[in-house]
This record gives C-alpha cells, sequence and structure tokens, in this order.
C-alpha cells in the first residue's frame, strides 16, 4: 500500500463496521510509513522525489485525519467510560502532549519533504536527524495506542459509542457518500 492511501473499510453486507479493526489498520499503514520516511533518511530510494510526494500527502490528509478522529471522538470516549483504575487519563495525557510538543517537529517535516521534492535531492545530516526524531516519536506513540488505546478501548466503548466512531472515520474521508458507505 503506497504512502497517503486511506485502507478503506471492506464492503459489508450488515450495518455498521468496527472503528477499532480501522484505527488499527490505520496504525499499519502509519508503520510502513514511518519505515519509508527511514528509507529516505538512508537515501537508497531510487526515487527521492516520489517518495518525499507520498510522505508529505499522507501527513497532510491521513495523518491528520487520524489524529482528529482520535483526539475528537475515540479519546474523549475512553475518558467518558474508562474507570480510575485503567489509568486512561495518564496515557491519553502523554499522548497529547506527545502530539503537541511535536507540532513544530510536524511542521519541520514538512518543509524538508517540501524542499526534497522541489530540488530533488537526499537529505542532509541535520534533516536525517529531524526526520529520525520525528519517527521515533511516532513509533513511541503507535506502542502505546496500540497496546493500551485500542485494546481498552475495545473493552469499555460500547457497540453505540464503537458505530459513533465509525460514522465519523467515514464522513471525515468522505466514505460515507459511497453506496457501501451509507450502510452504517
Ligand atoms: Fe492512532
Amino acid at each position: 500500500m503506497p504512502a497517503g492511501s486511506f485502507p478503506a473499510p471492506k464492503r459489508r453486507s450488515g450495518r455498521g463496521g468496527d472503528a477499532l479493526d480501522l484505527l488499527h489498520r490505520e496504525h499499519l499503514m502509519h508503520r510502513k510509513v514511518l519505515s519509508d520516511f527511514e528509507e529516505l533518511c538512508e537515501g537508497s530510494s531510487k526515487d527521492i522525489a516520489t517518495l518525499a510526494v507520498n510522505l508529505r500527502g499522507f501527513l497532510r490528509e491521513e495523518y491528520l485525519d487520524h489524529r482528529a478522529d482520535e483526539e475528537e471522538m475515540l479519546f474523549p470516549l475512553l475518558r467518558k467510560r474508562c474507570i480510575a483504575e485503567d489509568k486512561i487519563d495518564a496515557v491519553i495525557h502523554k499522548i497529547e502532549l506527545g502530539r503537541k510538543t511535536g507540532a513544530e517537529e510536524y511542521a519541520a517535516v514538512i518543509g524538508i519533504l517540501v524542499d526534497l521534492i522541489s530540488k530533488d535531492r537526499v537529505p542532509l545530516t541535520p534533516e536525517i536527524e529531524m526526520l529520525q526524531r520525528f519517527v521515533d516519536r511516532e513509533r513511541r506513540q503507535l506502542i502505546a495506542e496500540d497496546a493500551i488505546i485500542l485494546p481498552i478501548a475495545r473493552c469499555r466503548l460500547t457497540k453505540a459509542e464503537l458505530n459513533q466512531i465509525y460514522i465519523s472515520i467515514l464522513r471525515r474521508r468522505g466514505f460515507d457518500r459511497l453506496p457501501w458507505g451509507s450502510g452504517c
């Protein structure tokens, strides 16, 4: 799957879909994108510009949509439903803090990609260091989300809440306007 491709939900005969499965599949896509970043840093790609275009496309679209799904839908519902011993607030707070402090990094990464595309060149050492910091931060977040957030959400959220998230994911990407997306 090329970077920047939303893992479209499979056509379902019944109503509704699995929001957590979709988010997990997006995490798998994120992991592939992070590997692509490393390929970019290594300079081993034959087509740096195309790789950088794909990565920029992912960061400007799917990446932001995914974060919005979690921050606007998943995290508030988890905070509402989890019990104190889940300690979910601390986990979400850490993720949100990481995203907040990573905002400058995000802008810098986009800037690097734009420059690589326009000049069709490999990244320089300080740029590689910045890209690697971004990759490392993203990987840490994915680990926390896959190991803690999604399993707890599966346990605590109701079917109706999960369906609410699923519909929101489809709407954000315009999939609800497709014939097979309207059944949710
Ligand atoms: Fe996520």
